[in-house]
């Protein structure tokens, strides 16, 4: 079975390796990992594929960056002319950004003959395609990537969900009950694989941090950033938590970008306990969380990783799709206004209720691989 393993953005690239891995212990499977090239810095891809032994992709778009329509645009015609030539049997997409959606659209519209009886859809001719990370909802359409989801979900043949709420949502929406399947949370198999590299590293001490007692800071989301006025009270907010608690901030490449041209850089350089850096590779960042005693971060992993490992995480959206992360886990969501008063009532009390969520085990990825024996060998 030919199988294309869709990888774009940095979130994308631990989605896609515990199933990668798995797959290459398969004599019947032979997956191909197409990179997009949404994310194209070296640290925002190559130094995740070192990190994760990912080989390089065997198929690159090369894309790169642009406006929602062109970057989708462009990922489509760049992959459906790979997929007429190259003709997989399963297209698996990962997560929600741009490319997830691009790739689901290219690949249901596409049409060749399909001669293994079990690979075929009744009445199509074209390759399967399965979402893993389906049914999550923030129910924000103002969100790109809650677009992303829903027409991606509305496409797929197959929807992998990480917990309970995936499973509702999509039969709210009138998915057929044979095409779900609750695998649990992919990110936990990364975190898992890569768990005695992440725990010999001790970032934390190379910023001259203390173990326990420094905060990581994510921010990224156009919400978030884009806004001069916002992005200046989210940094003031962070000048004040480091006089409690000491900040390291990995900047992403739009986060710095918009720093740099709203004058607010020096803002933060001055703070004397905000350590600025590089977007870091998964397993130094992991280090830095495994560590910290708190996140402040608008990422979607990041709140699945702390409530995982029980730390404390303040999410700076007014909605999340992962709402199994403040029902179950050690999430908050925050506002920028009550942001400090947030982290001080957390620094005050320990973190001791909380439960990690059915199936973030560790072996999401066997549970892939036997959903894709059972259905279609
Ligand atoms: C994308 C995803 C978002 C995900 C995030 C993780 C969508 C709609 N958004 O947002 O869901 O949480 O990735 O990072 O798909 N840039 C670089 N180098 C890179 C990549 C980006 O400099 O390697 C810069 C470019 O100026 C680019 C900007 O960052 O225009 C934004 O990149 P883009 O891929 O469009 O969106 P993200 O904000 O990264």
């Amino acid at each position: 079975m030919k199988i294309h393993l869709i990888a774009a953005a940095r979130p994308n690239f631990m989605k896609i390796a515990p199933i990668y891995h798995a797959l290459t212990k398969e004599d019947w499977a032979q997956p191909v990992i197409v990179h997009t090239g949404q994310h194209y810095d070296l640290n925002m891809s190559d130094a995740f594929f070192k990190d994760l032994k990912l080989p390089a992709p065997h198929i690159h778009l090369s894309v790169g960056s642009g406006s929602h329509a062109e970057q989708t645009g462009n990922v489509m015609i760049a992959y459906e002319r790979v997929i007429l030539k190259k003709r997989p049997d399963l297209v698996i997409v990962v997560g929600d950004v741009n490319s997830t959606l691009a790739c689901t659209l290219a690949a249901v519209k596409v049409n060749y003959p399909i001669h293994n009886s079990k690979l075929k859809i009744k009445n199509c001719n074209r390759p399967l395609v399965a979402h893993l990370e389906a049914g999550l909802r923030s129910f924000d359409r103002t969100m790109p990537e809650e677009i992303n989801r829903i027409a991606t979900d509305a496409l797929a043949d197959v929807l992998w969900t990480p917990s309970p709420d995936g499973d509702e949502n999509l039969m709210r929406e009138g998915v057929d009950k044979e095409k779900i399947k609750r695998v649990g949370n992919i990110m936990i198999d990364s975190l898992e694989m890569m768990r005695e590299a992440i725990e010999h590293q001790n970032a934390f001490a190379d910023y001259g941090l203390l173990k326990g007692n420094y905060g990581v800071i994510t921010f990224h989301r156009p919400a978030n950033v884009d806004k001069p006025d916002l992005l200046s009270s989210l940094c003031s907010s962070l000048v004040s938590i480091s006089n409690r608690i000491p900040l390291i901030f990995p900047l992403h490449p739009r986060t710095k970008k918009n720093l740099q041209d709203f004058g607010l850089m020096g803002m933060l350089e001055k703070a004397e306990s905000i350590i600025l850096s590089e977007p870091l590779s998964y397993t130094r960042f992991m280090s830095l969380i495994f560590n910290c005693r708190l996140a402040i971060t608008d990422s979607g992993g990041i709140q699945e990783e702390t409530t995982y490992l029980g730390i404390s995480c303040l999410t700076m959206r007014p909605n999340t799709e992962r709402p199994i992360t403040v029902t179950q886990g050690t999430n908050r969501l925050c506002s920028p206004s009550n942001i400090e008063k947030t982290v001080n009532d957390l620094l005050n009390q320990d973190m001791t209720d909380y439960q990690i969520p059915d199936l973030w085990d560790g072996a999401t990825a066997v549970r892939v691989v036997d959903s894709i024996k059972r259905r279609w060998l």
